[in-house]
């Protein structure tokens, strides 16, 4: 085979991928969900009844942002087609514990229905960051914040006495858009990040774009988060999530 054949040969391989998914039509289960959960790894069910037809050169998604502030968390998750993207698993743990957590999910696919994780098990295990254990802060003054997770504006916000290394108490707006959703989360609780820094600049989540807008703070710089699988910092749980991830 001479040099001109095997050029024509690789041209055609790195064509191949994006050629064939735009031939078939691209199927996605579709769905929306926005709601506050107790225990969002044993009950949310992200199965959904709809499908979609996607244009050429897209991709299935599905994407989820997760807030626990007390003892309650936020999920807001969206099933679809996608039409911009590369195909990539991204989780972002923006805010650690202790305090408030929050975390984010998303898979970009190209094969019809491949969007179809059904529940938040291994995408979800805050009780294994040992947060529970840890003990409040008894050396110096205690921090008591009000705490407050809700869709909208939350009715009541108890104190609540805030674990060590919390450094302050957090208030705030995380205003959802995008992917068939457009929410408001008010949130409030003790945290470890310092200013109105929840999202730790990280403010797109597949096809949901995040603005957090604090009283009396000014915004953080914007940070896009990189294609391709992306870990941030990492924990033993995360870890875990990883392993699953490449062994699927
Ligand atoms: C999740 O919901 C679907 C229908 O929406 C249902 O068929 C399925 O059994 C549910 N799964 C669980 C674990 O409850
Ligand atoms: C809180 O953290 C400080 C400094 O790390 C430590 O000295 C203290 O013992 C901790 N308090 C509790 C109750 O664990
Ligand atoms: C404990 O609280 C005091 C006063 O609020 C604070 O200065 C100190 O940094 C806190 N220590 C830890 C480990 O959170």
């Amino acid at each position: 085979m001479g040099t001109r054949a095997v050029q024509c040969l690789l041209f055609l391989l790195l064509l191949g991928a994006p050629f064939l998914a735009s031939v078939q039509n691209l199927k996605c289960h579709k769905g929306v969900s926005t709601s506050i959960e107790k225990d969002p790894s044993s009950v949310f069910n992200w199965t959904t009844e709809e499908a979609e037809s996607c244009e050429s050169g897209s991709f299935c998604q599905e994407s989820l942002l997760m807030v626990k502030a007390g003892t309650k968390t936020a999920v807001l998750a969206t099933k679809g087609c996608t039409s911009d993207g590369t195909q990539a698993v991204t989780y972002v743990q923006h805010s650690p514990p202790p305090g408030i957590i929050t975390v984010s999910y998303t898979s970009y696919c190209d094969d019809s229905f491949c969007n179809n994780r059904k529940d938040l098990q291994e995408l979800w295990r805050p009780e294994e960051t040992q947060e529970a254990s840890r003990a409040p802060n008894t050396s110096g003054v205690p921090l008591y914040c009000p705490t407050c997770v809700a869709l909208g504006t939350c009715l009541t916000a108890p104190s609540l006495l805030c674990p060590n290394d919390t450094i302050q108490c957090y208030e705030g707006k995380l205003q959802i858009s995008g992917g068939g959703i457009d929410s408001v989360l008010e949130i409030k609780g003790c945290t470890s990040v310092t200013g109105c820094g929840l999202m730790a600049g990280f403010f797109t989540i597949g096809p949901m774009w995040v603005k957090e807008v604090c009283p009396h703070q000014s915004l953080p710089q914007p940070r896009k988060v990189e294609n391709g699988a992306t870990w941030l910092p990492v924990s033993v749980w995360r870890l875990g999530l990883l392993l699953l991830l490449l062994l699927q």
